[in-house]
C-alpha cells in the first residue's frame, strides 16, 4: 500500500470527534488560520535559533529569551503554539525539545531539516503569489529570478530536504551492474551522486546543473569529499548536448516538476540517446495522482506549489512512464517510499539492443567533449 499521510484538522478527544463527524467543526478556520500559523512559528523558531537553543537545555521563557535575545512574554506564547503542535513539551517551569524536534529541527542532528525550514521564508513568497498566479495564470519562473541571497539559501535548503530521502533512495535505486559512468541532472549539493558512488566502487558521476547552483553547492558537494569522482558541471540540462550512449545512470531528482511536457519529452530523448544500451534513466519525484478523486494531498499540493514556481508541476508516474516508453526505454515498475509520503522512483532501462534514435535538430549548444573529459 502507498504512504500517503495528509494535512487535517482532527479531533483531540471523543466529543471533538462527535463534533467532527456531525461537520460541527469549522473545518476551514483550522486549516488556514491555525495552520498558517503554526507554520509561522516553527519557520520563526527556527530563525531565531529556538530549537538550537532548547537543544543544548530545557529552559524557562525568561532564560530562552535571553538567550535567543527576544521577549520573553512572546516567546512564551510561541514556546505554547509549539507545545501543543508537539513540537516541545513543558515541565513547569521549563520547555524541552521532543523527540520529534530533536530529530528534524535540531540543527546539529543528522537529520536535520533546519536549512529546509528557512528556504520556507523564500517559498511563503511564492505561495503569496498564489492567488496572481491562479488569475492570470503567469507562474514566477523561480529559476530566472531568484535574488543572489536566495540562491545559497536554496542549496542548503534542498540537501537539508534530501537527507530525509537520501537512505531510501540510495538503498533501492537501480543501479546497472558495473556502472562507471552516471549523470547527476540537477544534482545540486551532490548528495545522491556522492552516495551511490560510495556504494558502487566503479562509479563517477558529473553534476549538470545551472551556474547560479553550481556556485552555491560547490562547498555542500566538497563537504562530501569524493574528489574527482563527482564533479561539477555547470551548464542547462535543456541547451547543452548530454553525449551520445556514454552512461550507465542518468538521474533526475526533483527537476522535472519544473519542466513542461513538450520540455521533459525532449529531455528523454536527449537522456535516451545519452544512455548505454542497459543504462538506467531514474526520476526521484512527488508523484501526483493520476485523477483528483485518487489518495494523494502531498503529490497535489506540490502540483499547484511547482505550477506556481514554474508553471510546470507533478506528474503522475504512469504519465513519466508513457514518455520514457516512446523516448524507446523500458519503464520499470514504480518505486513508492515508505519514509517520504508522495514521493518515489520512476526508472527506465534502456534495451541492449536498442537502435540509436537521431534528433531531427541537434541544435543543444555546449560540446560533449567536456563531459567526457570528466568521466573519464
Ligand atoms: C529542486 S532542486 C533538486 C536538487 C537535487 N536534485 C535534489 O533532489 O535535492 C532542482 C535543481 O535543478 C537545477 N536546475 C533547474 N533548471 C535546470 C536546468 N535547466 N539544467 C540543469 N539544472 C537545472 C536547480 O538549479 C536545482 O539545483
Amino acid at each position: 500500500m502507498k504512504n500517503v499521510p495528509r494535512i487535517k484538522s482532527t479531533s483531540e478527544n471523543p466529543l471533538e470527534w462527535a463534533a467532527h463527524v456531525l461537520n460541527l467543526v469549522p473545518t476551514p478556520m483550522v486549516e488556514t488560520l491555525s495552520a498558517a500559523i503554526l507554520a509561522r512559528s516553527v519557520m520563526v523558531a527556527a530563525r531565531l535559533g529556538l530549537f538550537a537553543a532548547l537543544g543544548a537545555k530545557a529552559q524557562t521563557p525568561e532564560e530562552l529569551a535571553q538567550d535567543i535575545d527576544a521577549d520573553a512574554g512572546a516567546v512564551r506564547k510561541l514556546l505554547n503554539v509549539l507545545t501543543a503542535s508537539g513540537y516541545v513539551r513543558y515541565r513547569e517551569p521549563r520547555y524541552a525539545l521532543t523527540a520529534m524536534s530533536r530529530k528534524w529541527l535540531l540543527p546539529s542532528s543528522p537529520d536535520s531539516l533546519h536549512e529546509n525550514i528557512l528556504w520556507r521564508f523564500y517559498e511563503w513568497q511564492a505561495i503569496d503569489y498564489l492567488e496572481e498566479f491562479v488569475r492570470t495564470g503567469k507562474a514566477i519562473e523561480a529559476h530566472e529570478t531568484l535574488s543572489a541571497e536566495a540562491w545559497p539559501a536554496y542549496q542548503r535548503g534542498m540537501r537539508s530536504a534530501a537527507n530525509v530521502l537520501a537512505n531510501e533512495l540510495l538503498r533501492r535505486m537501480p543501479v546497472p551492474f558495473g556502472a562507471k559512468a552516471m549523470l547527476d541532472i540537477g544534482g545540486s549539493h551532490g548528495l545522491y551522486s556522492a552516495g551511490l558512488c560510495r556504494r558502487h566502487p566503479g562509479l563517477r558521476s558529473v553534476i549538470l546543473d545551472l551556474p547560479s547552483a553550481v556556485e552555491h553547492a560547490a562547498p555542500l558537494l566538497a563537504q562530501e569529499r569524493m574528489g574527482d569522482r563527482v564533479v561539477h558541471r555547470p551548464g542547462n540540462a535543456l541547451t547543452d548536448d548530454l553525449g551520445e550512449a556514454c552512461w550507465d545512470l542518468v538521474l533526475m531528482a526533483q527537476l522535472v516538476h519544473h519542466f513542461d511536457e513538450p520540455t521533459n519529452r525532449d529531455l528523454f530523448e536527449r537522456i535516451t540517446r545519452a544512455l548505454r544500451p542497459g543504462g538506467v534513466f531514474a526520476i526521484v519525484e512527488f508523484f501526483r495522482p493520476s485523477s483528483p478523486q485518487a489518495v494523494g494531498q502531498t503529490g497535489m499540493v506540490m502540483d499547484l506549489f511547482f505550477a506556481i514556481t514554474s508553471f510546470s508541476g507533478t506528474w503522475p508516474p504512469e504519465e513519466l512512464a508513457a514518455w520514457q516508453r516512446e523516448a524507446g526505454l523500458t519503464p520499470k515498475k514504480t518505486i513508492h517510499f515508505l519514509t517520504a509520503p508522495g514521493v518515489g522512483i520512476q526508472a527506465a532501462t534502456k534495451p541492449r539492443n536498442a537502435s540509436p534514435r537521431r534528433r531531427a535538430n541537434g541544435a543543444h549548444r555546449t560540446s560533449f567533449a567536456d563531459f567526457q573529459s570528466a568521466v573519464g
